[in-house]
């Protein structure tokens, strides 16, 4: 059961739905009553003017986004910004019904509470994923349409995916049943290496994707799902790899769901167990990377298959057919994820700071009035995104993630950006793209001074 403002409103008043949404957790609900009762006791917060919380949230926006040193460079720390943001959403609980009944207080509160929220979720191990349910429940929810078609669940493809011997078998089976297929209902298979991280069991770049379109989900839904299987690359050593991703589209409805899994020996042979579980779930907050909800599929290396089924490198072959589903999507909703709660998108189509950004940036590096020029033109990814996908936090800053785990130690919207890939047709130099993603990423939120287009909007501006 999903609970709605009305269903905890206190007597004769009824909380936004905006704040509770698909449901504060029973914790949060807990404390919310508590806040009620301790009002007869007067928590300081509950006295606070508009101007107070501000001041209040304007510190609290300096202490989540402090920079941490990582390799010399000053970064964002991402399980500081949960904690935090916990504690910050601890503050405002009791007080929430005050503020909502002050609109300057509201105004001024709004998308900081919404931010606090979403983000203080992933403090609690019980809710890995960043979901306002417990990563459990939402598997509970979700489960129907986070299956894998069955010919990928047969213990027969999970014993063949799961040994380098057999991969090539593994495709064989779909090969043969796309013989049956038209056209536009066979499924594509690419085994790949994976240019930014390892695979959820943290064990490999290896992939073999499967996207199997228009699958029957629970009423008759009809289902795109991209399942990713982790494989070794070749000659790899170490721990046998063992996770699967799934993205399911259901496209009548336009809701994106997601679950990772990890095969393990059961009685019937290979079988699948949910991350989400799990009591340590090795699964992070999808939406923090899938800002749309298939991330467009990039190979570092392309796969085919050699003498006795080996891998072997091959000729990319671009994947613009897959990769256009995304824009065909259109924007999705994510069950359970408040995504607006994440802030605007990368990249604004205008901003005051920006032509002072890019001279700062520009001047660094040595560029001229007329690469300013090209990269302000290049400089407006809403225009586009906003209308599918908003690229919004923390996908424009740097963040400890990015030194830690990304392959090359960018994330994805600054290699999308450095590899010339977006804004799509442009024709930036090398320099003008590097100096496009610091612009962006500083008009963004600015670590130094903690100011940007993030600042802002948590500001309510
Ligand atoms: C740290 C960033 C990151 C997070 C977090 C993340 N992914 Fe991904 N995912 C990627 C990237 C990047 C790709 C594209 C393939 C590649 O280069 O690895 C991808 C690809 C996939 C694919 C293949 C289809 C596609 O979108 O290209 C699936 C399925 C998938 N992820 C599922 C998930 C699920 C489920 C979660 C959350 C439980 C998740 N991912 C969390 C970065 C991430
Ligand atoms: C003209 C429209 C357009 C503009 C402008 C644009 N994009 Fe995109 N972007 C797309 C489309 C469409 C996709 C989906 C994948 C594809 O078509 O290859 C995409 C995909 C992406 C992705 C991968 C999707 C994901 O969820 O991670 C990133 C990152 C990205 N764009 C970054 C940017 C940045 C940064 C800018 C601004 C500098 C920008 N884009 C400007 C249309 C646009």
């Amino acid at each position: 059961m999903q609970l709605s403002g009305r269903e905890i409103g206190v007597p004769g008043r009824t909380i936004p739905k905006r704040f509770l949404s698909a449901g504060i957790a029973a914790a949060g609900v807990a404390l919310l009553l508590t806040g009620a009762l301790a009002s007869d006791r007067k928590l300081p917060q509950l006295e606070w003017t508009a101007s107070e919380w501000a001041q209040w949230r304007d510190g609290q926006i300096a202490r989540i986004f402090e920079p941490a040193k990582f390799q010399g460079e000053s970064v964002i720390v991402r399980s500081q910004v949960s904690k935090r943001c916990a504690e910050a959403f601890g503050v405002l609980t009791p007080a929430i019904r005050a503020i909502d009944e002050d609109p300057d207080a509201l105004k001024e509160m709004g998308n900081f509470i919404a931010f606090v929220r979403a983000q203080g979720s992933m403090a609690s191990k019980s809710r890995a994923l960043g979901l306002d349910v417990s990563d459990a429940k939402y598997w509970t929810e979700v489960r129907r349409f986070v299956s894998l078609p069955p010919l990928l669940s047969s213990p027969s493809f999970l014993a063949r995916v799961s040994d380098p011997l057999t991969y090539r078998g593994a495709v064989a089976m779909i090969e043969r049943q796309n013989l049956g297929l038209a056209e536009e209902k066979q499924w594509k298979v690419l085994p790949f290496q994976a240019q930014f991280i390892k695979s959820v069991d943290r064990t490999t770049y290896g992939r073999l994707l499967v996207f199997a379109p228009d699958q029957e989900g629970p009423d008759g839904q009809m289902c795109d799902k991209w399942v990713t299987f982790a494989i070794a690359t070749p000659g790899q050593q170490g721990p046998k790899p063992a996770s699967v991703s799934v993205v399911t589209v259901a496209k009548t409805t336009k809701q994106a769901y997601f679950m990772d899994y990890v095969r393990h020996e059961g009685s019937e042979g290979i079988e699948l167990m949910p991350t989400a579980v799990l009591p340590e779930s090795p699964s992070k907050n999808c939406y923090d990377c899938h800002k749309s909800a298939v991330v467009p599929v990039k190979p570092e290396v392309e796969y085919g298959f050699g003498k006795g089924g080996a891998l072997v490198a091959r000729a990319p072959s671009g994947h613009v057919a897959l990769n256009a589903k995304i824009r065909e999507y259109g924007a999705l909703a994510f069950p359970n994820h408040d995504k607006a709660a994440y802030g605007p998108c990368i990249g604004p189509s205008s901003s005051p700071q920006r032509m002072t950004v890019i001279r700062e940036m520009a001047r660094a590096e040595g560029l001229g009035e007329g690469a300013v020029e090209r990269i302000a033109a290049a400089m407006d990814c809403a225009k586009c995104h906003d209308a599918f996908a908003p690229l919004n936090f923390p996908e424009p800053v740097r963040t400890d993630r990015e030194v830690r785990s990304m392959r090359r130690g960018k994330g994805i919207a600054q290699t999308f950006i450095e590899q010339g890939w977006m804004p799509p047709g442009n024709t930036l130099s090398h320099e003008e793209r590097q100096v496009l993603w610091k612009s962006l990423s500083a008009e963004y939120f600015n670590p130094a001074t903690s100011d940007g287009v993030l600042t802002d909007w948590l500001k309510g501006k």
